[in-house]
């Protein structure tokens, strides 16, 4: 038995089919009726009969190998497996009897001859399926002793740093091989050899670690034995309770099943009943949860009159005072608009909602807003303006009726991993792959994935590339005239089809600009027309450039003109980064907009939250990010409270985001480390991770999810709760006693939040928005009769290159991501054994460019653009194309944002991150930056230090 039986744990042992025919059939009596093309297993399952089982689980197709789930059936001869059996109209089955009771205790006693006897002393001791089908079979004997040939002395391999695999008690049922290729689509793993040797092996008989292997977890999941386990269940033994709760990484917002010991949380199980995910998972939901509890851990409130002094423990009480008074003496002196904040986009949508009301409500001003600054706000405003509504369209289920899928500038095997693994069954299963990429990132080619075509384009000519798609649609007369007409208003259709049809913008034409041929870019576009359903799936990639917000509107452009928007399979889908970077959006992060994108400048919509939180608002949008660094440097904004997100490393330009900080007279920082941003605060609020706190999360999908507390907070108080008693301090009362309580007021003032409470989350699982009357169950895919703006418009999109040119003095171009082992700036993931994977951010150059420099993979490398310079180690790989190169930043000593501009999108100020002209030299130390950086760092390690009475 599991640690805590959810409904949605049942396995059904085949998966589900889908087909407008039904079969009736009889199994032991019993009549059942299910779609054609399920299994004798499946059917069984579902009138609640079940048929002891080894190789199957319904994750998986159908294997037959095991013969444990050997039935009978009338007029047939012999014992046919149930699970690779299809039901059929009439049969009758019978799965018990004596004789199938006998067949199936000798298959077990021929298991269990070569199993190892220490199920007392065995890790998986009561979660074993073997252990519970020899119960179930019966077995009371072994005839055939262990003096015989066995493979009880097979090695052990702990390479892996979460799970071991130990096959001395595999029963070579091929679960996780099918597990691995099937869920996660990275075949890592073979069963070599046949009979009696047959074995599992990861790569080409490498170690886990040195195989393809991604540390997913599916096999892990898959076993049914204890021969791969989590380290974590070998040390502390298995969990006894489970709370179902949401991943505080990615946007995909994968459900989990946090398996408890007490308050110690042994596991995370990715949750079947989780819509987003269905079961899996990727490296940091699944293992990578260790910083919750890491002794990095600020818990402890603190304080300080400068940033060259110590830090000073102190209550609570005493912290949220002397932050409200600082906060209230700087707006005496300098004006209402000279203190702002920043919410957080990993924490709840609670808690976020609380720290913009907190700003317009206790500041009196509109100076909130979030990291989708940095990220997605091109999102916001393109699909705004085109579609009407600033989400993503679809559910992550509906790339599998996706017959061509075009991927821009995402990389979600890394950054998404868990849609990436869906992205990749639809592709093995036959639907057309474009990606336009300036790298060949693994899903241009990787195991059994291979893109029809690769755009190979040139950081910063995205919008060139898209209008030549869109050329090639109009002028080859592949648009879809009828959507067009009805959905789309004909004024915006008309311009539009004029601008695109100008020569200039035909693939021969861009060819040269983009770097991408006209053949390529022609073909790229008739494969997606022409697919019955095209789905458009876009990163940071698209939005993190001067014109990120152009690129957007094209992609939503080409998406209406191929009739490609409202229904299952098609649609535009923005995958955002952190988990809950729409929920932040939605909740009226931004300075121009209340929750629900409701425009602070919309007397009703004022009125009506003035009624509500009791207070009048400014009707002006307030300061953007880089706004409130550039008043920082003008001497006139001087507060700032941030919660939940490290400016101070994620921002571009890094000596002017410093300078800035440095130039503030009380910096709040709420966070569960000292992260980079809090050296500079004055006072530190310990934050709570997401395993402490109740609340919801939205994924790139709208959906929202439940967070679940686990354990109490560290620090004594939840994210939430911070900021209700800092603002009360600041003498605007709040008084919630519970994160529902919060959510109420957000239905309440938010339309498209209208349904959403607790109670209906607990009982439906989850919920998109909208959700109100009209959609009372949430809506799953958006715009499916008509726009919330009535017809959807086009965007004219012209091309304007960005200033940001490789020149002789700058020739590369330098571009930016991500990497499946580390989060985003890596606070959390570097406090893990993720680091095993990643220890560092390191410079990608493609052979030519290493080779003009000297340049070798280990060499430490200089890299220098217009802002500043920066040092790490190269990576020599034909991942990248020539005159580009590529790193990460998970890592605050890299710097890479030394280097990153200040150019930004013109429209939401998104930073330009994703081209950088830059050079790149062989050199032999650390930048001037680092070196200052790290005599920064150790200072103020060591004032937390003397607070804590901790080693530095
Ligand atoms: S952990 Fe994931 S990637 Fe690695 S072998 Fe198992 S299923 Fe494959
Ligand atoms: S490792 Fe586990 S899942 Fe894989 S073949 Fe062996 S027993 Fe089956
Ligand atoms: S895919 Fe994203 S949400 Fe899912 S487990 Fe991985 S990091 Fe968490
Ligand atoms: S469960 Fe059917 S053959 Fe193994």
């Amino acid at each position: 038995m599991t640690v805590q039986f959810f409904e949605a744990d049942k396995d059904f042992g085949t998966p589900k089919r889908q087909s407008d025919k039904t079969v009736s059939l009889w199994i032991d009596d019993f009549q059942v009726s299910v779609p054609e093309g399920t299994s004798v297993m499946r059917a069984a399952a579902e009138i609640g009969i079940q048929i002891p089982k080894l190789c199957a689980s319904d994750n998986l197709e159908s294997f037959g190998s095991c013969r444990l789930c050997a039935v009978e059936i009338e007029g047939r001869r012999g014992k046919p497996a149930s699970c690779t059996t299809p039901a059929e109209e009439g049969m009758r089955v019978t799965t018990q009897n004596d004789a199938l009771a006998k067949l199936r205790r000798n298959i077990m006693e021929l298991y269990i001859s070569d199993h190892p006897l220490d199920c007392l002393t065995c890790p998986a001791n009561g979660n074993c399926e073997l252990q519970d089908m020899a119960g179930a079979v019966g077995l009371r004997e072994v005839r055939y002793g262990f003096d015989g040939e066995n493979h009880l002395e097979g090695e052990k391999d702990e390479s892996n740093p979460y799970f071991t695999f130990d096959p001395t008690k595999c029963i070579a049922c091929s679960r996780c091989v099918r597990a691995c290729g099937e869920v996660q689509g990275t075949f890592a793993l073979t069963m070599g050899h046949r009979g009696f040797e047959s074995k599992i092996t990861a790569g080409a008989d490498d170690s886990f670690m040195d195989s393809d292997c991604v540390s997913c977890g599916a096999c892990v999941q898959a076993c049914p034995t204890s021969t791969l386990m989590e380290k974590s269940v070998i040390d502390h033994g298995q969990p006894e309770h489970a709370v179902v709760t949401t991943c505080a990484y990615c946007g995909v917002g994968c459900s989990f099943k946090a398996e408890m010991k007490g308050d110690q949380l042994i596991r995370m199980v990715p949750y079947k009943g989780g819509e987003a995910n269905m079961g899996h998972s990727c490296v940091k939901g699944r293992f990578a949860f260790g910083y919750a509890t890491h002794t990095d851990r600020v818990t402890k409130p603190m304080i300080r009159d400068s940033i060259d002094q110590p830090w000073q423990e102190v209550s609570w009480d005493e912290a949220f005072n002397y932050a409200a008074n600082k906060m209230r003496s700087i707006q005496e002196k300098y004006g209402r608009e000279s203190i702002g904040g920043i919410t957080s986009s990993r924490c709840t949508n609670e808690e976020t909602y609380l720290v913009q009301k907190l700003i317009r409500a206790g500041f009196g001003n509109n100076n909130t807003d979030t990291c989708a600054r940095v990220c997605h706000s091109p999102t916001g405003f393109g699909l705004k303006v085109t579609l009407g509504e600033s989400a993503g369209t679809q559910t992550f289920e509906s790339v599998l009726y996706s017959d061509a899928i075009l991927v821009i500038g995402a990389n979600p095997t890394d950054a998404h991993p868990v849609f990436g693994s869906m992205l990749k069954r639809r592709v093995r299963e036959g639907a057309s792959l474009i990606v336009a990429d300036p790298r060949s990132t693994s899903l241009v080619s990787s195991a059994h994935v291979k893109a029809s075509q690769h755009l190979q384009l040139l950081p910063g000519t995205n919008v060139a590339v898209i209008n030549a798609l869109a050329h090639v649609v109009i002028t080859e007369g592949l648009e879809d005239r009828e959507f067009i007409a009805s959905r789309v208003d004909d004024g915006s259709y008309e311009q539009w089809r004029k601008h695109i049809s100008d020569p200039k913008h035909s693939p021969e034409s861009v060819a040269e600009i983009t770097g991408v041929s006209a053949d390529t870019l022609r073909e790229a576009a008739r494969t997606f027309a022409k697919a019955p359903n095209g789905s458009i799936y876009y990163g940071l990639g698209v939005t993190e450039h001067s014109q990120g917000s152009t690129m957007v509107m094209g992609i939503a452009n080409l998406a209406l003109a191929t009739g490609n928007i409202g229904r299952l399979g098609v649609g535009v889908n923005p995958l955002r980064g952190q988990n809950n970077v729409q929920g932040s959006c939605d909740m009226g992060s931004f300075p121009h907009e209340l929750p629900g994108y409701q425009h602070v400048s919309d007397d009703a919509v004022r009125a009506k939250f003035e009624a509500v939180w009791n207070v009048s608002l400014d009707n002006e949008p307030g300061l953007r990010i880089p706004n409130m660094f550039n008043a920082a440097l003008d001497g006139v904004f001087k507060g700032m409270y941030v919660q939940g997100e490290d400016i101070a490393q994620s921002d571009p330009n890094t000596a002017h985001v410093e300078a800035a900080l440095k130039s503030l007279e009380c910096l709040v920082v709420q966070d569960i480390f000292l992260n980079e941003t809090a050296k500079f605060a004055h006072v530190f609020l310990p934050g709570s991770s997401f395993l402490e706190k109740d609340g919801t999360f939205t994924n790139a999908e709208r959906r929202i999810n439940r967070v679940r507390k686990v354990m109490k907070p560290l620090a004594g108080m939840a994210d939430w709760e911070v900021t209700q008693a800092f603002s009360n301090a600041l003498g605007y009362p709040m008084n919630y006693q519970h994160p529902s309580e919060i959510m109420a007021e957000i239905a309440q003032l938010t339309p498209s939040f209208a349904g959403v409470n607790y109670q209906r989350l607990e009982e439906q699982g989850s919920i998109q928005w909208p959700c109100n009357d009209q959609q009372p169950d949430g809506t799953p895919i958006m715009h499916t009769d008509s726009f919330p703006i009535g017809k959807a418009q086009f965007a004219i999109t012209e091309y304007v290159p960005t200033e940001e040119r490789s020149n002789r003095r700058f020739p590369l171009l330098l571009t930016t991501g991500r990497i499946l082992s580390q989060y985003n700036v890596g606070a959390q993931t570097r406090r893990t054994e993720n680091q095993q994977w990643h220890p560092e951010d390191q410079l990608e150059l493609h052979p030519i460019d290493a080779e003009d420099r000297g340049i070798q993979t280990g060499d430490t490398v200089s890299i220098a653009s217009r802002m500043g310079t920066t040092v790490l180690k190269a990576l020599v790989t034909e991942r990248m194309q020539p005159g580009v190169v590529y790193t990460t930043f998970h890592h605050p000593g890299s710097g890479a944002n030394v280097v990153t501009t200040e150019n930004s999108d013109w429209a939401t100020n998104c930073p330009e991150y994703k081209v950088t002209a830059v050079q790149v030299n062989k050199v032999t130390g650390e930048s001037d930056w680092q070196a200052q950086f790290k005599q920064f760092d150790k200072r103020q390690r060591d004032f937390l230090a003397s607070a804590t009475g901790e080693k530095a």
